[in-house]
C-alpha cells in the first residue's frame, strides 16, 4: 500500500515537473514579432502604405509598372506574415528567383527599404518595433541586388 502510495507521488510529481517545463517554453512566454506588431490589420496597412508610396516614387515605380499589384499585394502580405512568424505559410518563389533579372542595384534596395519604412511609419508601427522587422528585412538583401 505504501509503495503504491508513494508511485502516485512520483508520477504526479513528474507531471507537474513537465507542466512547469511547458510553462517556462520561451515561445510560450514571449510573443511573436506578429503578435507584436499588431498582427494582419497591421500588416495589411503596411502593404497597403507601401504599394501607394511605390505608385508615386520615381525611383522604383518603373520595375512594378507591369506587375499584377493585386498578386503582388496577396504574396507580399504573407511573405511578411511569415518571416514576422504569424500563422502563415508562403509557399512562393524564392526572393533571389522573384527578383533575377531584374537588375535591382543597391541605391534602388536602399531606396526601397525607405519607402518600407515609410510605410511602416504612416501604420503608426513603434520604432522598436520597424527595427525588428528592418533587421529580418536585412539579410535578403544580397538576394535581390542585381542577380
Ligand atoms: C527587402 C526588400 C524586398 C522584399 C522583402 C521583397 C519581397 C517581394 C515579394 C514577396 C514579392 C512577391 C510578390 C509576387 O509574387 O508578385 C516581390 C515581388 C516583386 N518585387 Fe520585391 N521585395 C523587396 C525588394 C524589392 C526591390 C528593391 C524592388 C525593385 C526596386 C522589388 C521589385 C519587385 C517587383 C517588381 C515584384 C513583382 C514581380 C511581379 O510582377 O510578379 N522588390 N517582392
Amino acid at each position: 500500500m505504501k509503495i503504491a502510495k508513494a508511485s502516485i507521488i512520483l508520477i504526479l510529481l513528474a507531471s507537474c515537473l513537465s507542466c512547469s517545463t511547458a510553462n517556462t517554453n520561451k515561445s510560450s512566454i514571449t510573443p511573436s514579432l506578429y503578435v507584436k506588431m499588431g498582427q494582419q490589420p497591421a500588416l495589411d496597412k503596411i502593404v497597403d502604405n507601401l504599394i501607394n508610396i511605390i505608385g508615386n516614387d520615381d525611383v522604383v515605380f518603373g520595375h512594378f509598372a507591369d506587375s499584377n499589384i493585386t498578386y503582388f499585394r496577396k504574396n507580399l502580405t504573407v511573405f511578411l506574415c511569415h518571416i514576422v512568424d504569424g500563422p502563415c505559410e508562403y509557399s512562393g518563389d524564392t526572393m533571389q528567383d522573384i527578383h533575377r533579372g531584374m537588375y535591382i542595384n543597391k541605391n534602388q534596395f536602399n531606396h526601397f527599404v525607405e519607402l518600407f519604412i515609410d510605410a511602416m511609419e504612416a501604420a503608426e508601427i513603434s520604432y522598436p518595433i520597424q527595427n525588428q522587422l528592418l533587421a529580418r528585412l536585412a539579410p535578403l538583401r544580397e538576394s535581390i541586388i542585381k542577380i
